[in-house]
């Protein structure tokens, strides 16, 4: 990535803060043993730095009990636990348009099996969710709201506090994918009534990939839905029900969990909010930018206020894909196009008709320059187009 522009932090952050590195590589070249597994003192140690991490998530996510914030591979691998372990036959799902395929594709699933019925609810012309049609969906026989904090394509950030207070009137189990806002919006399972939370460390949290987890209230209904060594009371012949154990088996990605511990670590040291408002004075200088250019269509809502630092568009008459290709090979920018893996924000937006949107994620590590240099080469490749579109 040398001389290259980085933008696709929506996708994952890169790079991660010096530290992560550093205590990634120190922490496995030293403490690399199976927390959990044995009495000797090493191994004691290495389970001490996963309780610790435990430990830590669990209070900047406002859990109460750390036994409850559990490891993964990520937020994909936590929601499917979370949809199969708590939906039963015969119930009815409320969930958006503004969703991931890691929640669409599990509830597609079991909707297709015929275990469970499933509502989309549309967002708003602005990108928003009105917790007031949540709360119309809702019926006799709906068990979960399950919904994520903030769009990966446009970039809104919902009201899960009022959708969780519709949830908490109506006696319905509320799910959230924090995805894209854990690391740089607050996340507070008990002031916004999220009775499972699931999340991915190699985002906004700035952990490596291949390490996510969930948060489950106390007393949440979940089963269990893999089940195998746990470390302890290996005679019993069945998965332990207790928690961590119920939402975890095998051994953990430990290196994974060290590189999150450090990269909360950097978080809770520059502070969320500032993470926050100076990747959005960036998104204000992009947006500007890239409105200003002739022939840009933005997807975003009209205000920095409850929005992360992603930003799609299109080039008139260009395809993404396209534009992405240019970005790349003609000014080393990264970002991502195409549907993002949320085919119903794109059918409700038009933008599936044209194979999706150009996206630009802004990271921690990126700079004034870089955006400056994002809306440049944006200027040029839509005034390529337009004189090819003129001359033909
Ligand atoms: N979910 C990731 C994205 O939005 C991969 O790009």
């Amino acid at each position: 990535m040398k001389d290259s522009i980085y933008l696709d932090n929506a996708s994952t952050t890169y790079p991660k803060p010096q530290n992560v590195y550093d205590y990634m590589y120190e922490f496995y070249r030293t403490q690399g043993f199976n927390p959990g597994r044995a009495g000797y003192d090493a191994s004691q140690e290495t389970a001490e730095v996963v309780q610790g991490t435990r430990k830590m998530l669990a209070g900047f996510f406002g859990g109460t009990d750390p036994k409850y914030l559990t490891f993964s591979y990520n937020a994909s691998d936590s929601l499917n636990m979370i949809i199969q372990g708590v939906l039963n036959e015969g119930d009815h799902v409320v969930t958006t348009n503004v969703e991931h395929n890691s929640v669409l594709r599990p509830l597609n699933h079991l909707k297709r099996d015929g275990v469970i019925d499933v509502t989309h609810v549309p967002m708003d012309d602005r990108g928003f969710i009105d917790p007031d049609d949540v709360r119309k969906a809702i019926k006799k026989n709906t068990s979960m709201v399950i919904m994520n904090h903030a769009s990966n394509v446009i970039g809104t950030v919902q009201p899960v506090k009022e959708v969780g207070e519709v949830c908490r009137d109506a006696g319905v189990c509320f799910a959230v994918d924090a995805c894209q806002t854990a690391g740089v919006v607050d996340v507070d399972v008990e002031k916004m009534c999220i009775d499972l939370l699931a999340f991915t460390g190699h985002k906004c949290l700035l952990g490596p990939t291949g390490i996510g987890g969930s948060y489950v209230s106390e007393d949440t209904p979940i089963r269990c839905t893999r089940f195998g060594g746990t470390g302890i009371r290996s005679a019993y012949r069945f998965h332990l029900d207790e928690f961590p154990y119920r939402m975890e088996c095998g051994t953990l990605n430990i290196v994974g969990v060290a590189g999150l511990k450090a990269g909360l670590e950097w978080i809770n040291e520059q502070g969320v909010d500032a993470i926050h408002e100076q990747e959005m004075k960036l998104w204000s200088r992009l947006r500007d930018g890239l409105r200003a250019i002739d022939g840009i269509t933005l997807y975003c809502a009209d205000s920095p206020e409850n929005h992360i630092s992603v930003l799609s568009f299109n080039v008139e008459g260009s395809e993404a894909a396209d534009v992405g290709r240019m970005l790349d090979v003609e000014h080393n920018i990264a970002c991502r196009t195409g549907l993002h893996c949320a085919p119903l924000v794109h059918k409700q937006l038009g933008t599936d008709k044209i194979h999706g949107t150009v996206r630009l994620g802004i990271g921690p590590f990126n700079t004034e320059e870089h955006i400056d240099t994002a809306i440049e080469a944006v200027r040029e490749i839509a005034s390529i187009k337009k004189i090819k579109n003129t001359s033909v």
